[in-house]
């Protein structure tokens, strides 16, 4: 038996979709009229569609109703729906099933702790939902990153404490929720403002299975 489990964040760590959810704020940000920039690219990353929503319109001097924004969160979902709808495995980062792969060979336990409300139909569209033993999503969460809540339901779901859990994430709201919630992090990703990550990597064709066995003995 092993006493670590592992928890992939989804878009941008196991599925290369972080550019579909962008693609379609841009486009929701064009037929509202509001400016938009590629900064927003970073903040996006791992944040609640709410969220995202608000840091977009934050800074458009929009008046808008309550009503108004629901109907933008459902319109940025069509879109970004439309943009998924025939993606398949193809969408799997380089490297991601090397990693799953030894972990299931070793029968080390897997979540998802994704922010996004579309985990599962992305997860069985790609054909990979099998993998884990534990999917928490922005369907189950009352906080979003970087409130540590996601991780820690699916440390719970997976009966692992805290600290023998082991965060593959792309974002900074992910990376602070996982060391918020007491866990090991490992940033994917270029972007330098993923410095508070416990370990970093530029994806994950650079990790090593050595490397995830280390993790695995580590006390
Ligand atoms: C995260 C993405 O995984 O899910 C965010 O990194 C996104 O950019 C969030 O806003 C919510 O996704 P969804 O599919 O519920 O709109
Ligand atoms: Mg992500």
């Amino acid at each position: 038996m092993t006493s670590k489990g592992f928890i992939f964040d989804l878009d941008g760590v196991i599925v290369d979709t972080a550019k579909y959810h962008f693609m379609a704020w841009k486009r929701l940000a064009e037929l509202l009229g509001i400016g938009f920039s590629n900064e927003l690219i970073e903040q996006f990353k791992g944040v609640s569609r709410v969220r995202c929503l608000e840091i977009l319109l934050l800074n458009s001097n929009y008046e808008f109703t309550s009503y108004e924004f629901e109907k933008w969160l459902v319109e940025k979902n069509k879109i970004y729906l439309e943009l998924i709808s025939r993606v398949d495995e193809t969408v799997i980062l380089p490297g991601v099933m090397n990693v799953m792969n030894f972990l299931r060979s070793e029968s080390i336990p897997m979540a998802i702790g994704s922010a996004s409300k579309n985990a599962k139909r992305i997860l069985s569209q790609v054909g990979i939902d099998t993998f884990f033993d534990a999917i928490v999503d922005g369907n189950v969460v009352s906080e979003a990153k970087p409130d540590p809540e996601v991780f820690r339901i699916a440390a719970e779901q997976i009966r692992m404490d805290s600290k023998d859990c082991i965060v593959f994430e792309d974002s900074m709201a992910g990376i602070e929720a996982a060391n918020r919630a007491g866990m090991t992090s490992i940033a994917i990703g270029k972007s330098n403002k993923l410095s508070k990550a416990h370990y970093r990597f530029n994806d994950f064709t650079e990790i090593q299975i050595n490397f995830i066995n280390q993790l695995i003995q580590k006390i």
